[in-house]
């Protein structure tokens, strides 16, 4: 059991948070000449999870655009994400999972960018990343629940109804905190051209 399992956070914990985003960002200022070698996207291994958590807690802590998730959230899902390191190994520069929903359907969750590093295509090649696994899978088409619907859609997304994914509303939005005043657009995109390709 996590330690966000068993009750209110305790203040030293949120301390210990607001630190690690100061650290982010620090980190994140002299990452321009990192950025510059070629980069791409590999599988997660369990040692990513503190990364993961700590990227996904920032946009959730600074702009709420996408929802927290516990670090035994993330490790039972490793196998989910994929990652983007700088060159030199040291650190995350991006992350996002691929979630299976059923036999035909998986969903985009926790993409996160470093924030010294948007708009430079990392959330491209995450994506990318997502759908090339979809498409080995055998999966029809991919979703994302978003407040960035306009990047999903340079990507080939469309916009649709949440009330297309009867399962995922409910079996989590059921349980989401979000429920009742949802900011998130549903977006979806077909593979299956890719699929016969
Ligand atoms: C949204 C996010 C994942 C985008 O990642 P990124 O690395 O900055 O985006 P990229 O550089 O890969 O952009 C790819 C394309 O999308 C466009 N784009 C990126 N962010 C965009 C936005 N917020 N609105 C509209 N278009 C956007 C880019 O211009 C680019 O278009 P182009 O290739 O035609 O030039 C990243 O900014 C992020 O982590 N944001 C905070 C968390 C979040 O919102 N996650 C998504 C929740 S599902």
């Amino acid at each position: 059991m996590t330690s966000e399992a068993l009750g209110p956070t305790p203040a030293a914990t949120v301390r210990q948070r607001a630190s690690e985003v100061h650290a982010l960002q620090d980190i994140s200022a002299d990452l321009s000449v990192a950025v510059e070698a070629p980069l791409f996207a590999e599988a997660a291994n369990v040692g990513d999870a503190p990364e993961i958590h700590r990227l996904i807690q920032y946009w959730f802590e600074t702009t709420g655009d996408v929802l927290p998730r516990t670090e035994g959230e993330i490790y039972e899902t490793i196998r989910d994400f994929v990652v983007v390191r700088d060159p030199g190994k040291r650190r995350l520069l991006a992350a996002g999972a691929l979630h299976v929903e059923w036999k035909d359907l998986a969903e985009i969750k926790s993409l996160v960018v470093d924030p010294g590093t948007q708009g430079r295509g990392l959330g491209r090649i995450i994506v990318d990343a997502c759908l090339d696994e979809a498409v080995d899978m055998g999966l029809k088409t991919v979703f994302a629940l978003t407040t960035t619907p306009a990047f999903f859609e340079r990507l080939g997304f469309r916009i649709s109804g949440v009330s297309a994914f009867p399962r995922k509303v409910w079996n989590e939005c059921f349980r989401c905190p979000k429920y009742n005043a949802c900011d998130e657009i549903a977006v979806t995109i077909d593979l299956r051209e890719r699929l016969n390709a």
